[in-house]
């Protein structure tokens, strides 16, 4: 079930989350409790996903390159923050069952849509250029040994 390659694997995530997304905003004016299931599938997977990103993947792109301060990894920890206070407003709409969140959403997804996009045509294939196949077991198999919680 499980690709190998850190490039579709992670973009397959973004699609997934993309669709909890979407389902949250077009059932937020018809049934808002489901609404909120959706937006709680989407908020945990896209946090769930940058500590992936930054706790393992950026890592072991930064020793592969020795770019630990300078490079597109930085960038993208500098967007994970931007997302993620994007995230948070979003979140205290929902938090209040406020469906009047279409300005928060939009903001989130202009900067969500641009930073996946640099990591699927830059990053992720970087990262699958300079790791063999036994890194890349370790990336999927420290994937699942991190805490599920939420
Ligand atoms: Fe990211
Ligand atoms: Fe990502």
């Amino acid at each position: 079930m499980r690709e190998k390659k850190i490039t579709p694997f992670y973009k397959h995530d973004h699609d997934e989350l993309e669709v909890y997304f979407l389902k949250f905003k077009g059932l937020k004016t018809k049934d808002y409790s489901q609404a909120k299931e959706y937006f709680k599938k989407f908020s945990f997977g896209l946090q769930r996903h940058i500590v992936w990103e930054e706790e393992i993947l950026f890592p072991l792109f930064e020793k592969k390159t020795g770019m630990d301060d300078c490079g597109p990894t930085m960038e993208m920890k500098s967007e994970h923050r931007q997302i993620g206070e994007c995230l948070q407003a979003l979140h205290k709409k929902v938090q209040r069952n406020d469906p009047d969140s279409g300005y928060e959403e939009q903001i989130l997804w202009y900067f969500l849509k641009q930073h996946n996009y640099k990591e699927e045509h830059n990053l992720y294939p970087a990262i699958d250029e300079r790791i063999s196949s036994r890194e890349q077991e370790k990336v999927f198999s420290l994937m699942q040994s991190l805490p599920q919680g939420d």
